[in-house]
């Protein structure tokens, strides 16, 4: 539980009312009550109201909020305001401010927008995180701090550059050390001391965020960054340890690129993250980011912190969400793993960029709005919920391995094809396990990864010292291993492991890599079946990349059927002590990316929960003893399910059902056996 004063799904969100008046705030908690709203995130981007200068605080206005709320029901999570600097204190100290990979210092303005590195940047956040500590540690109406506001990007300033060189020296001790690790010999860009090293940004070695001419540098200064944002995010956590042992945590972004959150879990005790997809975003995109998220810690409970009530502004198109879709995405949080539901934002601003931004109370200011309505509906459901789902967790057998620093490492390389993207790639073989109900653990190479029946990690280009001797163990132990084109090439430091591809995976998989061939955009080839023990169509396309593969004990389930590779393995299956090591070299289309699925999860014994058509989204949560059944119909229409002769309870309208029943568009079941 994230605090055991509140034992209910937490459901609320992101309030400013320092944006309105006391008698705003007043209409406001009526209708917040009338919701169900049971939290408010407080002070986010408040800081120039709560320090007007150095040793000058003003509490004042915020004990009236989290007071009022607090006698109203409504407790509060205690934002810290530091994702944006005063203009006061950055005109008084303008290190503080970021400057952009083009070298540019830039102005006050914006968010997010400090320079991790600057001290009187830690200097502040310390304090003012300190003194909310230590006046709000004692309130009943406090249960957690939310640190800062979605730590994001890096700073390229003079002095995060000489910080990073003292980075460098603490991980390599040596010149002579980087030199090697980055290859600096090519283009004669050897280093002589630790000063003449400089931040890999568009003016130096960078090309854009995707190419860089080292990409061992380049990861570094990635590493470097994330952990300096990290190491202000403990900062001001060391802060706050002085006075409170509150949970503490920072809204996270999903599948974000510039920051390796695995650094970030270690520090936060829950994750929470903010949940805003596109309107072409799949159920399944959607998905994926709530796994990756609860990954983070294991599989312990996360929390929505914001989506959307109804539209954002800050996409090109703001689609409204349609009816039910609010509620229905707010479940499919619950069904992977959520334990609150929370909002951006509670009331909407009246200026500035975010004044078109849904909230749950809109600029008319009364509830008679449809979003208004189907929040408070929803509130009631989830208030009826009482405890039944919290700290209840997904158990799964499939886990799918996924690693920031692989995908820094393969994207910031040059070739073979502008059109590998990791994230793709990972999310297509997610896609093939989620169509068929089978719940999937997202996995961090740091984790304990035993317990798994399979273990897929796509374009697992990067092998960490000491992954290929556990992944081997992992199969000798009679689990199955699966692995793509573009795996086990590079070391930590993106130095290629000499000796044929994929390296040392070389024996676990029983092949080795020639080539590898990229096919331009709308080329395809096809992989033929040769394999009569599962159950496969006789052909399937393939794009993206071809594996010229020579197996050395592996057998061959498929070959290409063109070009000078025609007949070459492109599927393989290499029996390994107990278990098994499958290679697919290429990039296939779904139907095959299914069919493989299926074939692995029948040959473990692996099932779905239920089995459902098309558009109907399935998870399971359980204590141990209680299991609920999340069926989630994300299709535009009614679709008819199959219950079998089981008998549930829905504990959301309180029904037993069996049998066939049809499920409404965008409605949901929670289901106890
Ligand atoms: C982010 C931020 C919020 C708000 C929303 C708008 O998630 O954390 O402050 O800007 O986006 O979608
Ligand atoms: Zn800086």
């Amino acid at each position: 539980m994230i605090n055991d004063k509140l034992p209910v799904i937490w459901y609320g969100g992101d309030y400013n009312p320092e944006q309105f008046d006391l008698l705003t705030l007043q209409d406001d908690i009526v209708m917040l009550k009338k919701a169900h709203i049971n939290i408010a995130t407080i002070g986010v981007f408040s800081w120039a109201l709560l320090q007007v200068d150095e040793d000058k605080f003003t509490f004042s206005w915020l004990d009236t909020i989290i007071d009022t709320l607090y006698e109203n029901g409504i407790y509060t999570c205690l934002a810290t305001p530091t994702a944006v600097p005063p203009a006061w204190m950055v005109k008084r100290y303008p290190d503080l401010l970021r400057t952009d990979p083009m070298g540019i210092r830039k102005k006050f303005g914006g968010r997010a927008n400090a320079c991790p590195t600057s001290e009187n940047y830690r200097r502040f956040t310390y304090q003012i995180a300190g003194q909310l500590a230590k006046r709000y540690a004692q309130h009943p109406g406090v249960l957690m701090f939310h640190i800062s506001n979605e730590y994001a990007d890096a700073c390229y300033c003079d002095q995060c550059e000489i910080a990073f060189r003292q980075w460098l020296k603490d991980k390599y001790q040596t010149i002579e050390a980087v030199n090697h690790a980055w290859n600096t010999t090519f283009w004669g860009h050897t280093f002589q001391t630790f000063d003449e090293i400089v931040i890999p940004d568009a003016r130096s070695e960078q090309w854009s965020d995707r190419a860089t001419n080292f990409q061992s540098m380049s990861l570094d200064f990635k590493r470097f960054s994330s952990e300096s944002l990290f190491a202000c995010y403990q900062n001001e956590v060391k802060a706050i340890r002085e006075f409170s042992n509150f949970p503490v945590t920072t809204n996270l972004m999903g599948a974000y690129k510039p920051l390796d959150y695995a650094v970030f879990a270690k520090g936060m005790d829950v994750i929470s993250w903010d949940n805003y997809p596109s309107h072409h975003a799949t159920p399944s995109e959607i998905a994926f980011s709530h796994d990756l998220m609860r990954g983070l810690k294991a599989g312990k409970p996360f929390m929505l912190m914001e989506q959307t009530p109804s539209q954002q502004n800050w996409q090109p198109y703001n689609a409204l969400k349609r009816p039910g879709v609010m509620r229905l995405w707010s479940y499919q949080a619950i069904a992977h793993g959520a334990d609150t539901v929370m909002f951006f934002q509670l009331r909407r601003s009246v200026g500035a960029c975010e004044k078109f931004h849904g909230a749950v109370i809109d600029h008319v200011g009364h509830e008679n709005t449809r979003v208004f309505q189907e929040v408070a509906i929803l509130g009631e459901e989830l208030a009826r919920l009482g405890s039944q789902l919290l700290d209840t967790r997904l158990t799964c057998r499939v886990g799918i391995l996924f690693d920031w620093e692989n995908w820094w490492a393969v994207e910031f390389s040059s070739g073979p094809s502008q059109d590998l993207w990791y994230r793709q790639e990972i999310q297509k073989y997610y896609d093939a396990f989620h169509q068929q109900g089978i719940a999937v653990d997202i996995v961090f190479p740091y984790q304990d990864f035993s317990e798994y029946a399979i273990l897929v990690a796509p374009v697992l280009y990067m092998l960490k010292p000491g992954l290929a001797a556990r992944l081997k163990e992992f199969v000798r132990a009679g689990s199955t291993f699966m692995t793509t084109f573009m795996s086990g090439l590079v070391d930590e430091h993106d130095r290629i492991v000499p000796g044929g591809y994929p390296g040392e995976l070389r024996d676990l998989l029983g092949i080795w890599v020639e080539e590898f061939d990229a096919l331009p955009p709308g080329v395809t080839n096809r992989m033929v079946c040769h394999d009569d023990q599962r159950t496969w169509q006789e052909r399937y396309a393939c794009s993206l990349l071809c594996d010229v593969i020579h197996t050395t004990g592996a057998d061959v389930l498929f070959t290409y059927e063109r070009d000078f590779y025609k007949n070459y393995p492109v599927v393989t299956r290499n029996r390994y002590g107990d278990g098994n090591a499958w290679y697919v070299g290429s990039s296939p289309e779904p139907a095959f990316l299914s069919d493989l699925a299926a074939n692995l999860c029948r040959e473990k014994g692996i099932v779905s929960a239920l089995s459902v058509p098309e558009g109907i989204e399935i998870t399971q949560r359980t204590d141990g003893k209680i299991t609920y059944l999340f069926v989630l119909n994300h299709a535009d229409s009614a679709v008819q399910i199959d219950l079998g002769s089981a008998v549930y309870q829905d504990i959301l309208k309180m029904q037993t059902v069996t049998g066939k029943v049809m499920l409404a568009s965008k409605d949901v079941w929670v289901l106890r056996s």
